[in-house]
């Protein structure tokens, strides 16, 4: 971001403003006033809520250099131009040294279009130019920057600007700093970059830039911070880039790397800050990689990088290790313990085994990431005391009882232990780490019936144990997942739940929750997913889900539940409407990962601020809790026929209504028809009776159909013709009669299975054909047609069914199969 010492700035414009009258240049004026006008005319609807140019006054005396974010500097005895201009965040309402891009609810929703700038381009004087967190939209005008030929330092980070990097950008030879973090620039880096033989930083991280990183930028002798991460860069990183000996930050992670790490870049003495994370790189981390003297940071995870030698001791005090996945084995190196000063460590998904030593609460840690590995034994007690914010260890083979005679440390923010062999109680001292937002606790052994307080947290998981009692009662109304299931809870639902209003992920599945399906759950407005399957819950469902409108996952399969299907279901409008995509926000642009305040200033800010206030800082502050934990609890579900775990990042792509296995009467609401972005619905198992309704045929978006073990009558819809996307349609076990659609899609689902014990069903799709002496329904043409289809049904046989085929295709492409099948097998007996 800003790149000068934001205190210097000030100064230097409060040196700078004369005492003796002497306004800056009319024309110079013209221009900024003229900006104001243009930037105005984007603010307008929101102007009531700040005003940023409140200072920027017309008057015929007004001396801009007097204006907030405007600094000038003499060039002659009288004479004062226009030097710097600082307008970073002026849409959030202030222009302010410190940009933070927590951009609040207004300012999220104005985009400006880059002719705003057009005329700051006049100001040719400029040396300084901030103009970062803006939501400016747009390309930048090439021959418009190409005016400001003694620009010194150029901040455009955290806005919207697309197309090429202009290439007049590398003829401003001045440029010691230059910043287009964050935005939508793609291409290549010109070669011209070389040109900028005075550049001291390049920071492009976070755009859409590709191809190799251009070897002509090891012309660039002074350079000390390389910024280029978060981008799709690709190829091999070129040797010369060891000529950058002055190089101290060089940050290449997230790009598509290849090949090896030069070795051209032993030579880089000054280097304090290497990340390479999340490349294709490979090859054995060289020994020479720990010889750097001033290295503070060093990230090489999630490559395919080899780390072999685990015992060559690094030269410089670490502040910052993360070699991930990297192929470690054995214990735990010895020479961590004399790194004092590393305060983060990731070492997950290697092959490291041993006990967790208890030097390493020695250390300044407050980052300890072992997820993935085959360390066992229990925890040193002394660990919940250390400085440590986030501990994961997940994925080991730890056990024993967490401590509960010592205070638990008031640092602790993230706490996940999931998949161990942790057993007894959940620690009631577990409370007094006031700061803790994240607990993972799922897939142990824990049991017991009383809980500490959870006042504080916002992210639980304590699935998969063996815990008992009513359901805690002490959650934060900030709570937005929940995840008690496959316990023992038991009792009724309680009615403080109605009090969670961030709630987005309720999950009880798997316990033994008795008494009625309370109607205020589906008033918590925020509610995306609620999963009760497989509990003792009975009565009938709430008619009222008006409020529900981001419900997209409901799973009440496997209870008692009666009376009829509510046709207000057909409302749900999530499930009508395609996803809004914002589920949690996490990898918004607008979610800045620098943006960070203390955690004391987080309570006295809550007692103090407005509910939007407060709403907005929450927003920026999930982003960031949240981008530090990269790994969040899987939703488990039953999707189309078998157990999943669903990814919760990508979860808007899915939408899921299962009322299976209740005893549910009555029919099948023809409003379902309204769900066009269902893609799996469930009503198997009850004693839903009448006919199918032919609007379900109007369900684009269905994949899976399971309306099997029911008193289902009649003849199954001629709309389901229309249904291309169905890969599953269980209609077993019912009354059904008739002639089975043909269709695209439909003459695909030929298991006869599906259509096992009814009434007298026929058709190509299960070589049972049918009576052309029947009422005829279809007309002739459209007999032959079935005629036709009957003689290929041995092709159609063979022939994929298509929209099962996207779905995985799909799934792949977001990691979904990542994950296996838990329990296969299409029957939840
Ligand atoms: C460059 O600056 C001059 C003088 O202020 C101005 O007249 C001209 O229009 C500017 N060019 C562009 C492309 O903005
Ligand atoms: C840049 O964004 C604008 C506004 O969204 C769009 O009209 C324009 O086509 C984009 N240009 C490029 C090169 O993508
Ligand atoms: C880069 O420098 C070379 C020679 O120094 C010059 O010919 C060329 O025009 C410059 N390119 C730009 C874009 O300034
Ligand atoms: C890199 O530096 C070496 C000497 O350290 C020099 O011989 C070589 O020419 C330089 N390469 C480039 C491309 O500047
Ligand atoms: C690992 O590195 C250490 C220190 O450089 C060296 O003494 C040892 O021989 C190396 N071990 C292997 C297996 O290469
Ligand atoms: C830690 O440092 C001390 C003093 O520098 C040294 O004697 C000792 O061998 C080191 N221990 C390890 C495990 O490297
Ligand atoms: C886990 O640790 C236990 C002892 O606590 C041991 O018996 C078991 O073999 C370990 N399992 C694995 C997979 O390492
Ligand atoms: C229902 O949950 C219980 C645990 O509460 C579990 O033992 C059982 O297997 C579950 N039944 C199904 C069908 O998943
Ligand atoms: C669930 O709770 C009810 C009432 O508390 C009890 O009768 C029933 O046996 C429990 N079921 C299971 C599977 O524990
Ligand atoms: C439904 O939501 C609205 C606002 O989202 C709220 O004002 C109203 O009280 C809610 N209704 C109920 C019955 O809770
Ligand atoms: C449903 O609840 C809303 C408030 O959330 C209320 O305004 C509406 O009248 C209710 N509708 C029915 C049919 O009960
Ligand atoms: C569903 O929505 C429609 C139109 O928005 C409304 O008329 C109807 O009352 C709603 N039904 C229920 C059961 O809420």
């Amino acid at each position: 971001m800003a790149k000068i010492n934001p205190l210097l700035f000030a100064i230097f414009i409060i040196i700078l403003i004369p005492n003796i009258s002497l306004s800056c240049p009319q024309h110079q004026k013209e221009a900024l006033l003229q900006f104001k006008i243009l930037a105005l005319r984007y603010l307008s609807s929101h102007i009531d809520f700040f005003k940023p140019f409140d200072t920027w006054n017309n008057n015929f005396h007004a001396d801009c250099c007097q204006w907030s974010g405007v600094a000038c500097s003499f060039i002659t005895a009288s004479k004062q131009v226009v030097t710097g201009l600082n307008l970073n965040s002026f849409i959030s309402g202030s222009i302010s040294e410190y940009a933070t891009c927590s951009l609040d609810s207004h300012s999220q929703n104005i985009v400006l279009s880059s002719h705003v700038l057009t005329p700051l381009f006049h100001v040719r004087t400029l040396e300084f130019f901030f103009i970062s967190c803006n939501n400016i939209q747009g390309e930048i005008s090439g021959i418009g920057l190409s005016n400001l030929t003694a620009l010194v330092e150029l901040d455009m980070s955290h806005n919207m600007f697309n197309g090429s990097i202009p290439p007049q950008l590398f003829s401003l030879r001045h440029l010691k700093s230059l910043s287009l973090d964050f935005n939508f620039f793609h291409g290549e880096i010109p070669v011209e970059i070389g040109n900028l033989t005075n550049l001291q930083e390049l920071s492009l991280s976070n755009n859409k830039l590709a191809g190799a990183i251009p070897p002509a930028l090891c012309r660039l002798k002074k350079l000390q911070v390389l910024h280029l991460q978060y981008n799709l860069f690709s190829m091999a990183i070129p040797a010369v880039i060891g000529n950058l000996s002055d190089i101290s930050t060089m940050l290449l992670n997230d790009n598509h790397l290849a090949g090896e790490i030069p070795l051209t870049m032993q030579k880089m003495g000054q280097l304090m800050q290497l990340n390479l994370e999340n490349n294709l790189l490979s090859g054995e981390i060289p020994a020479w990689m720990f010889h750097f003297r001033n290295l503070g940071e060093l990230k090489l995870g999630g490559s395919q990088f080899v780390w072999k030698n685990t015992s060559i001791v690094p030269k410089s005090m670490l502040s910052v290790l993360s070699l991930r996945s990297c192929g470690a084995s054995g214990l735990l190196p010895l020479w961590l313990s004399n790194q004092t000063s590393l305060s983060y460590l990731d070492l997950s998904v290697n092959n490291l085994v041993g006990n967790l030593p208890s030097w390493l609460t020695k250390l300044k840690l407050t980052h300890l990431i072992l997820s993935d590995n085959k360390f066992s034994g229990s925890l040193p007690p002394i660990l919940f005391q250390s400085k440590l914010k986030n501990i994961d260890l997940s994925r080991n083979n730890f056990s024993g009882n967490l401590p509960d005679n010592i205070p638990y440390t008031i640092s602790l923010e993230i706490l996940k232990l999931s998949s161990n062999d942790f057993s007894g109680p959940i620690p009631i001292s577990i409370s007094e780490a006031l700061f803790l937002r994240f607990l993972d606790l799922s897939k142990n052994r824990f049991s017991g019936n009383k809980f500490p307080s959870f006042e504080k947290l916002l992210f639980v998981d304590l699935s998969s144990n063996k815990l008992s009692g009513g359901i805690p009662l002490t959650f934060s109304p900030l709570v937005v997942t929940l995840v008690l299931s496959h316990n023992q809870f038991s009792g009724v639902l309680p009615q403080y739940l109605k009090d969670l209003y961030k709630l987005q992920c309720l999950d009880l599945h798997d316990n033994n929750i008795t008494g009625n399906i309370p109607a205020f759950l589906f008033q918590i407005s925020s509610l995306r997913i609620l999963n009760l399957r497989n509990n003792s819950l009975e009565g009938s469902i709430p008619n009222n889900l008006s409020n529900a409108t981001l419900l997209q996952i409901l799973d009440l399969s496997n209870n008692k539940l009666s009376g009829k299907v509510p046709s207000s279901l057909g409302n749900l409008s999530a499930v009508i409407h395609n996803s809004d995509g914002s589920f949690f926000n996490f990898f918004s642009p607008k979610c800045d990962v620098n943006y960070r305040l203390p955690d004391p200033l987080f309570k006295l800010l809550h007692q103090s601020w407005t509910s939007k206030q407060f709403d907005s800082f929450y927003d920026s502050w999930l982003c960031t809790s949240l981008i530090i934990s990269v790994e969040y609890p899987n939703l488990e579900v039953i999707w189309k026929t078998s157990k999943r775990d669903l990814p919760q990042h990508h979860l808007d792509m899915y939408t899921l209504l299962d009322l299976s296995m209740n005893q549910l009467s009555g029919e099948i609401p023809h409003t379902l028809g309204g769900l066009k972005s269902l893609k799996v619905l469930n009503m198997s198992y009850n004693k839903i009776s009448g006919k199918i309704p032919a609007t379900l045929g109007d369900v684009d978006s269905l994949e899976s159909l399971d309306l099997s073990h029911n008193n289902l009558s009649g003849e199954i819809p001629n709309t389901f013709g229309k249904l291309l996307q169905l890969a599953v349609l269980e209609l077993n076990n019912n009354k059904l009669t008739g002639h089975i659609p043909n269709g695209p899609q439909m003459d695909t689902l030929n298991d006869p299975n599906f259509y096992a014990n009814n009434s007298g069903l026929c058709g190509m799709q299960i070589k049972v054909p049918c009576d052309p002496e029947a009422p005829p329904k279809a007309k002739p043409a459209e007999k032959s047609e079935s005629k036709e289809a009957w003689f290929s049904w041995e092709m159609a046989a063979i022939g994929f069914p298509s929209g099962f085929l996207s779905t995985v295709i799909s799934l792949y492409v977001i990691g979904y199969f990542s994950v296996a099948p838990r329990r296969p097998g299409r029957r939840h007996v």
